[in-house]
């Protein structure tokens, strides 16, 4: 089997000539990237009934993929870190000795292309030849994974040009585990049933997926190189790779600051990356530079930039519609790959929160006629849509610019529906990352856990951390003592609710009122006072054009209770337990600040407006 005589790397030669003799594929194909291939790669994919062709006019060279029911979501309790010592891959991930794991792998591996062809991606995480950029190369044996990878990174030859004879790659083996015996008949979705391994080996940075063909488990150069080997490579190298959107705020006055937000899954990344602001904000521009990863790193003059290792989405469609992210609409209005969602009788896509009623006759993920009194969803709720950054009308001009653009905030964010106010400035660094520590998000139904409950997610990086939690904590403190002019750390809270259960703060395109007050803390000109937790702006601090909003609701929602603040850390608490002996002092040593803080005499507080309850010192 010839390979193409551009490849002059002896390293990757080599690599995928034993992965080739391990999985005993009928072919190879290596990715040029071009357009023409995308297309010949589509077709196959129509052909074998993966995809299906979307109606021309409604959505331009576009297919929908239905996968196995099984096979729909990330894995979390099959992903692996697999360090040499089980102390570094810490208490919130799974572990295995990797030499135990590689052999288990090896076995599966063994002959688990045989019938398929074995497609090689050379892909750049970042445009190619930026000083920020990080080359991987991912063997699969899914065309699906293909296309979409064509769409979410650079790849092809360009890629291989950019390698040279001994450029550093992060090598990334994918089957979707389900070998053809001769005479096999394949189905529209491969997958493993019994076994799936999301494996990472961060000392040898290697990455390792067997079984699933969907999103994050098979399409390596996101979650898996980007966040889990990306965050080990950024440890020892003195840079960030964090689970974070990156957006522009541009003032009336052209004033231009960047910002990077992590959230938790299913929080509305991609909605808040994508922000259209009201018409009282005419003047104000939102742009987007990436709506799930960001890798940071101070620049020569100390200014820390950010980067979006990504081309494109790999969005949730549910809940998606004009109204709630036209700029997503827009961005997926052709060209776009859909996985999982609802077929229209005419060839369209719906999902559940495209439009207020399903239209008729739709046809349900899974491909039979959908029963709108079945109480089931039409589309999957972790259905997703594949499309390119370019394509977003609100993309930032820089957001290829191979310097990054320069991070003057970090937002973090959860859904919490009690507790926590709209947004808090923290006091310095430290607290910062210990707000970030503790972030916490209710489960919504698109988790496995009862809905509701919080669970702790720290940075936004619970599954997506690839060595030791509280070291990487430590790391933090550490970048924010390197920095000279470390970007200010705030904290949002879109989703807090009154007594009756009723969302206090409207969102979406009104969270620009949030962002302006955030970015003039930034630039050092917005006003705040103090309150126990951090700094925050009182409701004349905030620009209300065009909005009502009344004073007394504005307490509600930014009101610091201190009953609910105690309960709170001792949940925290649970947390620290986990990790204690690696838990920077720092982060206990803030603990005790609050809680001192949260008793001192409410008539002292600056926070005029905070309700105290059960003072009576
Ligand atoms: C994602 C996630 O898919 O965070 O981006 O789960
Ligand atoms: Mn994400």
């Amino acid at each position: 089997m010839q390979f193409p005589s551009y490849v002059k790397h002896a390293r990757l030669l080599s690599w995928v000539s034993s992965m080739k003799d391990l999985c005993k594929p009928d072919f190879v194909y290596w990715c040029d990237g071009s357009e023409e291939e995308y297309n010949t790669i589509c077709q196959s994919l129509v052909a074998s009934g993966t995809f299906i062709p979307l109606n021309p006019e409604k959505r331009p060279n576009s297919f929908l993929a239905r996968s196995d029911p099984s096979d729909v979501a990330r894995v979390e309790d099959r992903t692996f870190i697999c360090s040499r010592r089980k102390v570094e891959a810490g208490p919130t991930n799974n572990w295995m000795d990797p030499k135990q794991m590689k052999s288990i792998l090896t076995s599966l591996f063994d002959g688990c292309m045989r019938g398929r062809t074995m497609y090689v991606i050379p892909f750049s995480m970042g445009p190619i030849g930026s000083p920020m950029s990080y080359i991987g190369v991912e063997i699969t044996d899914s065309a699906y994974v293909v296309a979409n990878m064509r769409i979410m990174t650079r790849m092809g030859r360009k890629v291989i040009e950019a390698l040279g004879e001994n450029g550093d790659f992060v090598p990334a083996m994918h089957s979707v585990g389900m070998p053809l015996a001769v005479g096999q008949k394949d189905v529209p979705w491969p997958c493993n049933k019994e076994n799936k391994y999301i494996v990472h080996f961060p000392e040898t940075r290697e990455i390792w997926s067997y079984g699933s063909g969907y999103g994050g488990n098979a399409l390596l150069g996101k979650k898996c190189f980007a966040l889990r080997i990306a965050s080990v490579i950024a440890r020892d190298q003195g840079w960030l790779a964090e689970h974070m959107l990156v957006l522009g705020v541009e003032s009336p006055d052209h004033e231009k600051t960047y910002v990077a937000a992590a959230f938790p899954s299913a929080c509305g990344k991609t909605n808040f990356a994508m922000l259209i602001p009201p018409k009282a904000f005419e003047g104000w521009k939102v742009t987007t530079v990436g709506d799930d990863i960001a890798w940071i790193r101070p620049g020569k003059d100390g200014q820390v930039r950010a980067i979006n290792p990504e081309a494109g989405f790999f969005g949730v469609a549910p809940g998606t519609s004009a109204k709630s992210n036209p700029n997503a609409m827009a961005t997926i209005r052709a060209n776009t790959i859909f996985t999982n969602t609802a077929l229209t009788p005419d060839g369209d896509v719906w999902w559940e929160g495209m439009t207020p009623n399903p239209p008729e006759g739709l046809i349900d993920w899974q491909g039979k006629p959908w029963d709108p009194s079945s109480g089931k969803p039409a589309a999957h709720p972790n259905a997703r849509f594949t499309a390119p950054l370019y394509q977003c009308p609100s993309v930032d001009p820089e957001w290829e610019n191979p310097e990054g653009v320069p991070i003057k905030a970090f937002i973090f964010g959860g859904r919490r529906s009690t507790v926590y106010p709209l947004v808090y400035q923290s006091f310095n660094w430290i607290y910062g990352v210990y707000l970030a520590a503790t972030l916490g998000s209710e489960t919504t139904a698109a988790s496995t856990s009862a809905v509701g409950h919080v669970r702790r997610d720290p940075f936004a990086m619970l599954p997506f951390c690839g060595y030791n939690m509280a070291s990487y904590f430590n790391y933090w403190l550490r970048f924010g003592r390197w920095s000279c002019n470390p970007p200010r750390i705030f904290g949002v809270n879109w989703f807090r609710k009154d007594k009756e259960g009723n969302y206090l703060w409207p969102g979406f395109g009104e969270n620009i009122r949030v962002l302006k007050w955030i970015v003039d803390r930034a630039n050092n000109h917005g006003k705040a006072v103090e309150s126990p937790i951090g700094w925050m702006p009182r409701y004349e601090d905030i620009c209300w054009d065009g909005l009502e909003f009344s004073e007394e609701k504005w307490a509600e929602l930014m009101s610091v209770e201190r009953d609910a603040w105690m309960s709170e850390i001792l949940s925290h608490e649970e947390l620290f337990m986990k990790l204690y002996d690696r838990l920077p002092k720092e982060l206990i040593f803030v603990k005790e600040l609050m809680i001192s803080s949260l008793w001192r005499a409410p008539e002292h507080w600056e926070f005029a407006k905070v309700e105290i309850s059960s003072y009576d010192d």
